[in-house]
């Protein structure tokens, strides 16, 4: 890199000066909310040159152009899949799913519950590539079978039309679900139609679970409250400001007892009225 922030030819691909960095960030900040410091440069390095090359561009000055353009519209999409990072896994965080059964296990004993309209609503607020929505409707299934009479839905949104694809399509490496207890992998893997190295989610697993995009920055669409809301490692790119009115939105939108579940090192450091802390990274709605 020479005195003036820029990565010189010879070092890289395409030059890549710090206000060309800032300009880039500062449009991914406002796009999503995810808040891109100096350290990662490289990272918005790597991430963009593919792009870059297929657009046949020379330059970060080019693609920024681009995004100052009146085609930029058309732009923003593949920067926003670029950047966001989607890493998941199956029962990630699993402590979360024994408090979730715990929880349906509640909910499915509660006499006005049952005696109502037997509505169950989950959300995964950014859901990545499925696995996190599939775990909770794995744990569902396999432990609340008579839920099958209820009217179970679980909402899986992500800003990255990707990964919604991949979770749509619900193929995954037989690998993904080989650290998961045996009990719940039966939900997963569709013997029917098993292929080399992939396991298929099960028809009846993938009913449940419907996939829509949503930018958590913009207004929500949901009318319904929700029993339990998990957002796992998705609040760690925002600003604290930002995290605590999405926390607060979130707390609204549970029914009363309803569950929160946010990532390993998302605790909060404020207290948000109305919920309690009960477990690792688990909070309660106050009933
Ligand atoms: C690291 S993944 C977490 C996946 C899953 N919740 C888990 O814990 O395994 C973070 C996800 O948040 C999504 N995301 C980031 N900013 C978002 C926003 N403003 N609105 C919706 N989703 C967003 C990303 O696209 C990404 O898929």
């Amino acid at each position: 890199m020479n005195p003036n922030g820029q990565t010189t030819s010879s070092e890289s691909e395409f030059a890549f000066t710090d206000t060309e960095f800032k300009r880039l960030t500062g449009i991914v900040r406002e796009l999503t909310g995810i808040v891109l410091g100096d350290h990662k440069k490289e990272m918005v390095y790597g991430r963009l040159a593919r792009r870059l090359r297929k657009l046949g561009m020379q330059s970060f000055a080019q693609y920024c152009a681009l995004l100052d353009s009146q085609n930029a519209n058309q732009e923003t999409g593949f920067l926003v899949n670029a950047i966001t990072t989607n890493l998941t896994k199956f029962y990630r965080e699993s402590h979360h799913f024994d408090f979730l059964t715990d929880h349906i296990g509640r909910i499915q004993s509660d006499t006005a519950r049952r005696s109502g309209d037997k509505k169950v609503f989950f959300w995964s607020a950014g859901c990545s590539s499925g696995e996190e929505p599939y775990s909770i409707a794995s744990t569902v299934l396999t432990r609340f079978p008579s839920l099958a009479q209820w009217d179970v839905k679980i909402l899986a949104t992500d800003l990255d039309t990707n990964m919604l694809d991949t979770g749509k399509a619900g193929q995954y490496s037989v690998n993904a679900i080989k650290d998961i207890p045996s009990e719940y992998r039966r939900v997963f893997n569709d013997n029917t139609t098993k292929k080399g190295d992939k396991i298929y989610i099960r028809d009846r697993t993938k009913a449940l679970v419907h996939f829509k995009q949503l930018n958590l920055l913009h207004p929500w669409p949901m009318k319904q409250k929700y029993d339990a809301i998990f957002c796992r490692n998705v609040l760690i790119y925002f600003d604290a400001e930002t995290k605590h009115m999405l926390v607060k939105r979130y707390t609204d939108l549970l029914r009363p007892g309803g569950m929160l579940f946010l990532g390993h090192s998302e605790s909060l450091q404020t207290k948000i009225k109305g919920l309690t802390l009960i477990g690792r990274t688990a909070y309660q709605k106050e009933e």
